[in-house]
Formats: C-alpha cells, sequence, structure tokens
C-alpha cells in the first residue's frame, strides 16, 4: 500500500533513525521530513538516505500554520509521526517559552493542519506523537516503574511542555474524532544524539580530557533504550498500534548517572588504548540540576503483550556500539560542537 508520511524532527537524533528505517523498509511510502534545522536538527545525519526517491525534505517550522497546511496540501499527507520538540531539560530551565512554543503550539499546529486536512475522513489516517517518561514525574528508588496509567506529574518546564502536547492529543481525538496514537518513552542513546545531552557529551569530553560533569552526586536513575529499538517500536506502534491509544516504551536497563559514566569511561579508555580508569579522574561533581527527577523508569509489559514488542540489543552491545560510532565520527562531533554546521544547512537550503 502506498502511504504519504510526514514525519516532523527529521533531523534530528531520533527522528533520523525513524526516517532511515522508514526510507529503507518502505520504498513504496512517500516519507516527508518536516524540521526547521534549530541547532538540534542536523541533515548530516541523514546523507546516508538524502538522494533516496521516496524520501523529500522540507525546511519549515511546525508553528507556521500556512507551511503545515500546505504540506498536507501537497503531499496528501496520510500519516504523521510527531517527533519535533525543543527536547533538553537544561535549555528548559533558561528557555521556557522556546519550549511552550515548538512542543505546544507547534503539536497544535500540526494537529490543526491534520484535522482540516482529513475533515473527518478518518479511515487510513494517524497522528502518532512521540512523548516522553518525564511526563510522568519523578519515582523514588522502590517504587514500581511508570504504566500507561501512571498520572502526570511533570515538574521541569521540557516535562511540562510534553504533557499539556500529550493532553492537546488527546482532546483532539475525544473531541473531534481524529485517530490518534501517544507513546511515552525513556531516554534514549545511541548515534547522532546532540552532545549536550549526558552520553554524547560524557564521550565528547573523554576525547578532549575535559572535565564530565555529573550533577549532585550522580544518584539520578535513567531509563537507557537504545535508539533504533525506539525506531523499531515506533514502527510497529505506527502499524499495529490501536487508535487513541498510549504505549509506554522503555529499555528496562536502569542506571544511577555516576554507574553509567563509569560504563563509558571504562568503553571509551579501552578503545582509545588507555589504561584501564585512565578518564576516572575527569569525573566532576557540578551544582545539582534545578528540579532534578530523581528516577525513571518504564513498564514496557503492554507493548510486548499486545503488540509482541522485546528489546533486542543489550546494553553492553549498544553502549560498545555507541561510543565506538562517536570515536569513529570525530567529524560529526566537530561539526555540531563548533557550530559551522549552522552554516552548512544554510547552504544545503539554498541549494534546494
Ligand atoms: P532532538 O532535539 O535531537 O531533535 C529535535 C528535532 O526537532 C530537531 O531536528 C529540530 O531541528 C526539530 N525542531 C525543533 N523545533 C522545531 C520546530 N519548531 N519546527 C520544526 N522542527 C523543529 O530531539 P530527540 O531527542 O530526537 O527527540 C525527538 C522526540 O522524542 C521529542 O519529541 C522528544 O520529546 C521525544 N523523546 C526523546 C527522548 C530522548 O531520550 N531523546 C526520549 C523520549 C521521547
Ligand atoms: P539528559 O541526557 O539531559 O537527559 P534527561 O534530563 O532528559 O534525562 O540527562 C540524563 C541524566 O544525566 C539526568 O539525570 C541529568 C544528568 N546529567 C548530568 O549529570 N550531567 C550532564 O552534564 C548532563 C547533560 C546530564
Amino acid at each position: 500500500m502506498k502511504r504519504n508520511i510526514l514525519i516532523t524532527g527529521g533531523a534530528g537524533f531520533i527522528g533520523s533513525h525513524v526516517v532511515r528505517l522508514f526510507v529503507r523498509k518502505y520504498p513504496e511510502y512517500r516519507i516527508v521530513n518536516l524540521d526547521a534545522l534549530t541547532y538540534a536538527g542536523n541533515l548530516a545525519n541523514l546523507r546516508d538516505i538524502e538522494s533516496e526517491p521516496n524520501y523529500i525534505f522540507e525546511r519549515g517550522d511546525i508553528c507556521d500554520t500556512d507551511a503545515v497546511r500546505e504540506i498536507f496540501r501537497k503531499y496528501d499527507i496520510d500519516g504523521v509521526i510527531h517527533l519535533a520538540a525543543e527536547s533538553h531539560v537544561d535549555r528548559s530551565i533558561k528557555e521556557p517559552f522556546a519550549f511552550a512554543r515548538t512542543n505546544i503550539m507547534g503539536t497544535l499546529t500540526l494537529l490543526q493542519a491534520a484535522r482540516e486536512a482529513w475533515n473527518g475522513a478518518w479511515e487510513g489516517k494517524l497522528f502518532y506523537h512521540i512523548s516522553t517518561d518525564e511526563v510522568y514525574g519523578a519515582l523514588g528508588s522502590e517504587d514500581t516503574p511508570f504504566t500507561e496509567a501512571t498520572g502526570y506529574d511533570p515538574h521541569s518546564p521540557y516535562s511540562a511542555s510534553k504533557a499539556s502536547s500529550d493532553h492537546f492529543v488527546r482532546a483532539f481525538h475525544d473531541t473531534y474524532g481524529l485517530p490518534t496514537i501517544i507513546t511515552n518513552c525513556s531516554n534514549n542513546y545511541g548515534p547522532y544524539q546532540f552532545p549536550e545531552k549526558l552520553i554524547p557529551l560524557v564521550i565528547n569530553n573523554i576525547r578532549h580530557r575535559k572535565p564530565l560533569p555529573i550533577y549532585g552526586k550522580g544518584e539520578n536513575v535513567r531509563d537507557w533504550l537504545y535508539v533504533e529499538e525506539h525506531a523499531r517500536a515506533i514502527d510497529l506502534i505506527f502499524h499495529k498500534g490501536k487508535v487513541a491509544d498510549t504505549y509506554n516504551i522503555g529499555g528496562g536497563n536502569e542506571w544511577r548517572n555516576i554507574d553509567l559514566v563509569r560504563v563509558i569511561i571504562g568503553v571509551a579508555d579501552r578503545l582509545l588504548g588507555n589504561p584501564d580508569g585512565y578518564s576516572e579522574e575527569l569525573i566532576t561533581f557540578v551544582t545539582d540540576r534545578a528540579g532534578h527527577d530523581l528516577r525513571y523508569a518504564i513498564d514496557s509489559s503492554k507493548l510486548e503483550q499486545e503488540l509482541g514488542w522485546k528489546t533486542e540489543v543489550q546494553f553492553e552491545e549498544g553502549i560498545e556500539k555507541t561510543v565506538r560510532w562517536y570515536l569513529d565520527n570525530e567529524e560529526w562531533l566537530d561539526g555540531v560542537t563548533s557550530g559551522d554546521y549552522m552554516k552548512y544547512y544554510d547552504e544545503m537550503y539554498d541549494k534546494r
């Protein structure tokens, strides 16, 4: 079956893995990637598939009503996988309005455009919204992991904006009948993640022998999922998920930050040919993040039982691949940390 799928935020970390999977796996689909190319968007993440005949890149802002409407019209979009967002908690503490704008208003703009374009002809249509486990708030160390029934309790401007967008998505289903699905996923790791997030930041700083900043005592816990596993789950849910439903996606792989950083140091030092424990001295405890959630953990049993999903990449394999990828792709890392890449985007865009 032919489909015209709009993927928003496809030039970002997770989005680029989703675009790659869909472009390669479904040559009969037309994949339209709408991305504003903010600091977090990088066309270099998609260089290997950018010439595929079923792939189209559109630079645009999800808050721009006319541009979004035009994309629905021009490409006859029948499915949306919405990943575009401001995604970094520390930035949300500094500039909360940017998060409200993109994550809330941008999602609302897309919902409204989908509703107008599909106009009640819901058969075969789907608006799939990608969200985060952070909307559920923080767990204590003894609490059971978040399920789909856990109440929303966001603490950061980032999670508050994502929670709000989730509510709008549900409201568009309940009020207008728009076919929607929401998934809430745990922390992702893997290639092409912007090095402001913990794992690529630590690898990059080991490479440059710079301090590895650990917030507070490093006791906060995150549940880490290899990014290609998330993309695989998105593919499964987009095709087999139940409309109006919510699914949690998680790695079942909880690590305290300090322990995770020590694992990364071990792998990186080995791959760099350094003596065992060589980079441990770079660990630097710094002032804690304001409102830092103690622990996130996801219960994925609904997704496993209803749709047969299970993780295939073990953490040891995923982290080894990830560290190796960043060490092998110095050009990518140096590009996104130098700021030159913004110039590259503008040139690429002008050529199109
Ligand atoms: P990212 O920051 O790497 O990428 C976001 C992308 O969205 C970038 O390409 C950026 O250019 C684009 N974008 C931002 N504002 C835009 C706008 N106004 N219009 C159009 N494009 C815009 O983010 P990510 O880590 O890949 O996360 C993708 C999605 O997954 C987000 O919705 C995030 O909330 C969610 N999520 C992320 C994680 C994680 O661990 N990274 C976990 C669960 C859920
Ligand atoms: P991050 O990668 O920003 O993801 P999130 O805040 O969405 O979970 O951070 C992961 C964890 O690592 C989180 O508990 C905050 C912590 N952290 C540090 O200790 N130092 C850092 O420099 C960063 C960026 C994060």
